[in-house]
């Protein structure tokens, strides 16, 4: 039964890695980076669970669930969105909307799990978006909790990860498989 699971993840900073790394190991499945995937890896397995971090909201790789959503109509789908903030529930909404289709909304269970922020390991574009997003969230008069929290997270390194975190993930899929 559990070769018929894999957590699948795209990490550019480490934060996602972690908490597929922590998945994987609680489920006892395999674990895939998604770099150079393509569907066939993917059809073995009857339970996929995505991991990606939010860069500007789109989840990083999920091209290889949505381009394939098709292919994957029998699959149990599960995406989990990592991102530095604590987000509202207003904006995890737009979040899903922006990343899913309705149709593809409503076949994907989805969670979100806190990431953090590590400018460090960053290539030099994201570097220079981050900077742009902070000189445009700092100029916002009267800033919203959320841009607020936003320019916080932009501004110095953090690490929000926690293993409990994974736990409704996991409730998830043992359900599903029990
Ligand atoms: C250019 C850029 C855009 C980002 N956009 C978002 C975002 O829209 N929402 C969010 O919660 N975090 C955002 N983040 C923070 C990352 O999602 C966060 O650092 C995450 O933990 C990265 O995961 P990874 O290391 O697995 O790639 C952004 C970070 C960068 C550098």
């Amino acid at each position: 039964m559990s070769n018929s699971i894999v957590v699948v993840y795209r990490s550019r900073t480490g934060f996602s890695q972690r908490y597929a790394e922590w998945i994987a190991e609680e489920l006892k499945c395999d674990l895939k980076e998604n770099i150079s995937l393509t569907v066939n890896d993917l059809l073995n397995y009857q339970t996929i669970i995505y991991v990606g971090g939010l860069y500007a909201f789109g989840i990083n790789g999920i091209n290889l669930i949505r381009r394939n959503f098709a292919a994957l109509q029998e699959k149990n789908l599960i995406v989990c969105a990592v991102g530095a903030t604590l987000s509202t529930d207003d904006s995890l909404v737009k979040m899903w909307e922006s990343n899913f289709t309705k149709e593809q909304r409503k076949k994907i269970k989805r969670f979100y799990l806190r990431g953090g922020f590590d400018y460090s390991k960053l290539g030099l574009g994201n570097k220079i978006l981050t900077s742009m997003m902070r000189i445009k969230l700092k100029n916002v008069q009267d800033p919203t909790e959320e841009e607020q929290a936003l320019l916080n997270a932009y501004t110095e390194s953090s690490d929000f990860t926690d293993k409990t975190y994974i736990q409704p993930v996991i409730d998830y899929v043992q359900a599903l498989t029990a």
